[in-house]
């Protein structure tokens, strides 16, 4: 499928019907950012709006895929390239699977430190945590068992602890309750900070929060901490090997790195019409790109033996790895999500030492 032909021809036929790309996003019911995109030859509509597209500039589906007006003797050889090429292309597609939901399809993209940042400050500077929900403790994510259940931290009386991540301040809080002396976390997006610190001040709680992405060196303080954690952060990161380096570089000797992100078989397998149906390639750890409400976040989906690696590699001896469900929480779920985490692990925690 020639996405540039396609973008160029939905151009075309738009001003054919002398259509702004607004009003034709209006009639679409997307933003004209999306049909600014497919206009550039940046991905493809959904298969849902495909019909509509037709209808409003009057051309058939098989025109769209071939992006060009089509006289009658080229319709039967155009329509054959064309399923073939559809069949081509459902063979690559990953399927974006965040949290429990399915979202459209994901594209493939190239490793660009600064675009991958850029894209993803934007999305948790505005509609982050709104559109995906907070993850903090005592929940690690996913139908995992929570923290009051696991108890991975320990005693957190006096401790120096740094969040990887903090994101909205909730899982600081819960660590200060516990007792956390000395209370510290990091995160790219300015904004998520700045809601954490009016939270924790809320709460009267101090905390020294740092602006940065996790891959980089940010001048936190080095053979400190007594644990690092993060819920749902590290995936994020550009560079397992060096977020792994640096965060064994804050922690004291002994001093414990808990972690917990999506598991990437349930990155794999999505659920359709009640069914378990294997869509992405648990190998592929290629970048992808991903529409979230008119905003996109980069992602790779990395294998468990990936983070793993990336830990011995860096001198951290693992001392648990944790791939349950907590199966009371999933059987009163009414949602695929929950059905889903009765058949394969949802989300994974390890906890390494130094
Ligand atoms: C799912 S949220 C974590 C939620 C957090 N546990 C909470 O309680 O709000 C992911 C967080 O990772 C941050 N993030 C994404 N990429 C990052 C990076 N490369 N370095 C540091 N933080 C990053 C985002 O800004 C966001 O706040």
């Amino acid at each position: 499928m020639n996405q540039d032909k396609i973008g160029r021809f939905i151009a075309e036929m738009r001003k054919q019907h002398n259509l702004t790309q607004r009003e034709f996003a209006e009639a679409l019911d997307i933003s004209d950012k999306t049909v600014s995109k497919w206009e550039c030859g940046n991905g493809m509509p959904e298969l849902s709006l495909m019909q509509p597209i037709c209808e409003i500039l009057d051309i058939n589906l098989n025109e769209l895929f071939s992006g060009e007006k089509l006289t009658d003797a080229d319709y039967k050889k155009k329509a054959e390239e064309n399923m073939l090429n559809l069949i081509r292309e459902a063979e690559n597609t990953k399927k974006n699977i965040v949290g429990g939901k399915v979202l459209g399809n994901a594209v493939n993209v190239d490793l660009n430190v600064s675009e991958i940042h850029k894209s993803n400050i934007e999305f948790w500077d505005t509609i982050g945590n709104e559109f995906l929900g907070t993850t903090s403790l005592p929940n690690w994510g996913g139908y995992l068992p929570s923290e009051d259940k696991l108890n991975l931290m320990g005693k957190l009386s006096g401790k120096r602890v740094l969040e990887i991540c903090c994101g909205s301040g909730r899982s600081l809080k819960y660590v200060a309750d516990l007792g956390a002396a000395d209370l510290w976390g990091l995160d790219i997006s300015k904004n998520q900070l700045e809601r954490a610190k009016d939270f924790l001040e809320e709460q009267e709680i101090i905390a020294n929060l740092v602006h940065s992405p996790m891959e980089d060196e940010c001048g936190l303080p080095t053979d400190y901490f007594d644990i690092v954690f993060s819920v749902y952060g590290i995936g994020w990161t550009t560079n397992l090997d060096k977020t792994f380096k640096l965060i064994r570089s804050y922690l004291k000797k002994n001093g414990a790195f808990i972690f917990g992100w999506s598991h990437p078989i349930h990155k794999c397998v999505s659920v359709e019409n009640g069914k378990l149906i294997f869509s992405n390639s648990y190998f592929n750890e290629e970048w992808y790109c991903a529409d979230m409400s008119d905003k996109e976040i980069l992602l790779s989906n990395r294998m468990l033996s990936t983070y793993i690696n990336a830990l011995a590699n860096n001198g951290f001896v693992i001392e648990k790895l944790i791939e349950e469900t907590d199966r009371e929480k999933a059987m009163i779920s009414d949602n695929d999500f929950g059905r889903k985490a009765l058949m394969l692990p949802t989300a994974f925690i390890i906890k390494a030492r130094k």
